[in-house]
């Protein structure tokens, strides 16, 4: 089922006013997800229940804040708030009361969708769909079951500490523009350029597939739609596997990356359970945005992902980490989705998008274990043998030669199993299968593989370019009893071309994987 047909299925059930506290769960249910080895050790993560996209992050004296799509109902979607937490480096969090909930009576009391802050006049405010239930000729999403009412809403922070919030009554944007049949209007992305504000909004339509609506305004308030920036129909974006006429371009963001003669706009936007890219140039006086490259932020589990500026001016890219096992399995397990980690955004000279995870990241490594490839060294294989992840905590990096012979480079858990593969053939130097997906990774010389392991995820980062994000079960979880388990790196196939390979242990970023 894709993303949309998902929200259009389970939308805002309960339009509850509940503004519950994040971190009130009763302590036997803390404690098991406090043992719970598949509940990640330095990712964020809401104390218990479901949480979707990244919402607002924001770098606000001195502090990163976080929001995110929440249900306090429980481990599946629906009922949509603002969970918050904040960090002072982005890798330790402190959980914090939730942020935004339904206002019942309001234009969001079937729910409050994603967003993003705006910084006005020295306070943070939070442009975001709110949803409510109305007549089907009204709606801006239908399903048979359902029809609601999506309008761009705004929300006035009250304290420095962004714990408290003041919603204007009425919507900013209240519908989409005149004439136009949406599939959808969400999401909103406003950005000031000099006195101006500008707003991407994802919406689709039956005849032309997803969109990306530019808008214009003064003040945040009223707003003028322009046109539209990005469309599926005509796009040089990577084609999808299943052409949907139904599809939405959600969570649009729109920003400038690289300077000088390097300098490129940026458009991110989700659709179909993938998050994609495209570089190019933006026309300043028309505002009309002309594609030149393409690509996808992640091959794997990764979906509606956002970015802000950190502390230094680097651009960092967020995303919601879903699960992949069943409905069922993760509703009992009382948790579901993560947000991964922050990634460095960087052009290259031809315009590709390249990522890295943030250095930030690297305080949490404990000894290195290290292997290398020399004359006086022992074979790789047999030095590797003492390499170990323990507890599925870890991290990994590999460089090996692109050659002449196949190589592929795995992790094993106690069972014998392989959780990660990463295999390189030299039929197609330019891309790397992990897990059987096939990644692109470009030049043919050395290449660098760095993973994060923690609990039941797996982010992949290849060369600095293309990342996939694996998702892995051992047996089941602990309602089947399993333990964290031990990983092993293996190396098969060419052993001359693996040049490198160090694991880390990781230090967990709270004593009981995140539940306080
Ligand atoms: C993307 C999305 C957004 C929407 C939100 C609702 O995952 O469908 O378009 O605002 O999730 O939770």
């Amino acid at each position: 089922m894709n993303r949309r047909r998902f929200v259009q299925s389970l939308v805002g059930t309960a339009a509850a006013t509940k503004l519950s506290m994040a971190a009130a769960v009763p302590a036997t249910t803390a404690q098991r997800l406090a043992q719970d080895p598949l509940r990640p050790q330095y990712h964020l993560l809401p104390v218990a229940n479901w949480m979707n996209d990244p919402n607002g992050p924001i770098f606000w004296r001195g502090q990163y804040h976080m929001f995110y799509q929440y249900n306090p109902d429980g481990a599946y979607w629906g009922d949509m708030h603002w969970g918050h937490a904040m960090s002072a480096d982005m890798v330790h969090w402190q959980q914090l009361p939730v942020a935004l909930a339904p206002t019942s009576g309001g234009p969001d009391s079937a729910g409050v969708f994603s967003g993003t802050a705006a910084v006005v006049d020295g306070r943070v405010q939070m442009m975001y769909t709110g949803v409510r239930s109305v007549p089907e000729a009204e709606a801006t999403i239908q399903n048979g079951a359902q029809s609601l009412l999506e309008t761009q809403c705004l929300a006035i922070s009250e304290d420095e500490g962004l714990r408290h919030w003041r919603k204007l009554d009425k919507p900013a944007i209240t519908a989409p523009p005149a004439g136009m049949q949406v599939n959808g209007f969400r999401d909103p992305s406003p950005w000031r350029q000099g006195d101006v504000w500008y707003l991407t909004l994802a919406a689709g339509s039956k005849e032309r597939g997803g969109a990306v609506l530019l808008y214009r305004s003064r003040d945040l308030r009223q707003w003028e739609f322009l046109h539209v920036l990005a469309e599926r129909a005509g796009s040089i974006a990577v084609p999808l596997d299943r052409p949907d006429a139904n599809e939405v371009w959600e969570c649009p963001e729109f920003f400038s990356l690289g300077e000088g003669s390097a300098q490129r706009h940026v458009l991110i936007y989700s659709t179909n359970g993938k998050s994609y890219w495209l570089s190019g140039r933006l026309e300043a006086l028309t505002m009309r945005f002309t594609p030149e490259e393409a690509g996808l932020l992640d091959f794997g589990s990764y979906y509606a992902p956002k970015t802000q500026l950190d502390a230094t001016g680097r651009r960092i890219l967020w995303g919601w980490i879903p699960e992949t096992r069943p409905l069922a399995e993760y509703k009992a397990a009382g948790w579901a989705g993560l947000m991964s980690l922050p990634r460095v955004l960087t052009l290259s000279p031809d315009g590709r998008l390249r990522m890295q995870v943030a250095d930030a990241v690297e305080t949490l490594r404990g000894r290195e274990q290290k292997v290398e490839h020399g004359s006086a060294a022992l074979q790789p294989t047999s030095q590797m043998e003492k390499l170990q992840i323990k507890n599925d905590c870890g991290e990994l990096r590999c460089a090996a030669e692109r050659g002449t012979a196949p190589w592929e480079l795995s992790l094993v858990g106690d069972s014998g199993r392989s959780w990660l593969s990463i295999a390189y053939s030299p039929a197609d130097p330019h891309q790397l299968a992990v897990n059987g997906t096939h990644v692109p990774v470009s030049g043919r010389d050395n290449c660098e593989m760095r993973v994060w392991v923690d609990g039941s995820v797996m982010e992949v980062v290849l060369n600095g370019e293309s990342a996939c994000t694996v998702r892995f079960y051992p047996d089941g979880g602990p309602a089947q009893g399993s333990q964290a388990q031990t990983l092993h790196p293996h190396w098969s196939g060419a052993a001359t071309e693996m040049r490198e390979l160090s694991v880390w242990a990781m230090k967990p970023i709270s004593r009981n994987r995140l539940t306080t």
